[in-house]
Parts: structure tokens; sequence; C-alpha cells
């Protein structure tokens, strides 16, 4: 609005002195400076969730995901599933929501073709020795003290003593279904964080906090997974 008003922003050559003045993004050009814009419909940033804020677009007492995100104007942006506060790592923040929808949507069954949900791999660290009994008993699913066992989770051990690391790729989001997993086998997860989703991989250069926008590769990776 500020370089409107200071004249620096012309549609089709004329200078424009009203933030409100519409455009048509496909026949209009718009400059800045003298260099015209492009514009996209759909942004997607992959984001490092650092713990202590929630995922949500709008909190009245915590941090959310959305006040990490400073360089984009736009407003219609979300994160496509859900992080506990205190849970930290991978999560995609974008305004595509057939994408997100399809990311989302339960298991389907097409033409013969059975297309499992997205896998979501986690690293967490364990208060107490994790087991092959719990690979095996993760491996049928577990009673969450729900209606129905969990799907089968592949865990991997990767350190037992003193206390455990493990990693944990499930393919349903049930409410906090990672730690109550644990608790299922009496055991509690004192750290948590997502490192996979789908195609997407956590980058290890990106810290707590930190964003970027997701490359051409990845995006047309995660849209034909
Ligand atoms: N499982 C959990 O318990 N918490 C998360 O944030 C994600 C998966």
């Amino acid at each position: 609005k500020k370089y409107i008003r200071s004249g620096l922003v012309t549609v089709n050559g004329e200078v424009v002195k009203k933030p409100e003045q519409k455009v048509d993004e496909k026949k209009d050009t718009v400059c800045f400076r003298g260099n015209p814009l492009t514009y996209t419909e759909y942004e997607y940033y992959l984001f490092h969730k650092p713990a202590g804020c929630v995922t949500a677009t709008e909190d009245n007492l915590h941090r959310t995901v959305m006040d990490y995100l400073t360089d984009t104007a736009r407003h219609d942006l979300f994160p496509v599933g859900r992080l506990d506060i205190d849970t930290e790592g991978l999560l995609l923040i974008t305004n595509d929501g057939a994408l997100a929808h399809d990311l989302l949507s339960p298991a389907k069954h097409v033409s013969k073709v059975y297309y499992a949900k997205i896998e979501k791999t986690y690293y967490a660290v364990i208060d107490g020795v994790v087991t092959e009994k719990d690979v095996n008993s993760f491996e049928n699913g577990v009673d969450i003290g729900e209606e129905k066992l969990t799907k089968p989770g592949k865990l991997r051990i990767l350190k037992s003593e003193p206390e455990s690391e493990i990693e944990l790729t499930i393919t349903e989001g049930r409410f906090h279904q990672v730690k109550r997993m644990f608790e299922a086998v009496g055991k509690k997860v004192t750290y948590l964080k997502r490192v996979e989703m789908g195609s997407l991989v956590l980058p290890d250069e990106l810290a707590p906090g930190e964003y970027r926008p997701l490359t051409e590769e990845e995006l047309q990776e995660l849209r034909r997974h």
C-alpha cells in the first residue's frame, strides 16, 4: 500500500495511487519500480516447525505456525495437517486446497490400484527401552483406546540405552497418534519431530522456525505421490 501510494506501481503503464485498484492478473501488466510482476495462484512452503507454536492460522494464546511466514503477504495460506504444540519438524504450508485434500484424505481404491494414505515418518526420543516386541506390536497395529486398532506402523530402533531413539512411519494421522502408540506399549515420548511426509524430507539445513518455498521437483514429486 505504501509503495502504491508513493507512485512506484503501474498498471498497464499508468501509475496507480489507490491500493484497492482491481487488476485482471491474466490481462493486465503490473510493474513495481518499472519491473513487471508475475502472479502465482498457489504457493507452497516447507516449514520446520519449532516447539511452542500451534498448528493453526489463528490463536488467542499461542504463536501460530503462520506467524513465522513473514515474507509473504498472502492471507489464504494454511498448514496441511497438524503437529502438536511440542512437536517439531516438517510441515507443508500452502493455499492449494485441492493438493491438501489429496494429501489428507483417507486411503482410496481407484481402478484396482490401492492408494495408501500418505506416509509420515517421525523421529522420537522415548523414555524407556524400546524392544523388538514393540516393533512387532506396531506392525500388527496397537489399541490406542479407539474403536479400531491403528494401521501397521514401521518402527526402527536407532538406539536403546539409556533412553531410546526411534523412527516410526505411519499412514494415519489420529490425534496424538505417535504419543498414544507408545503409551499403548507403556512408554513415553519425550521428544517428537516429523522428518518426512510423503516424498518430502525435512532438509538438514532448515533450522527450527525457518521455511523455504518447495522446489519445482519437490512439488512435482509430491503430486505424483
Ligand atoms: N503424533 C503425535 O503424537 N503428535 C504429533 O504432533 C504428530 C504425530
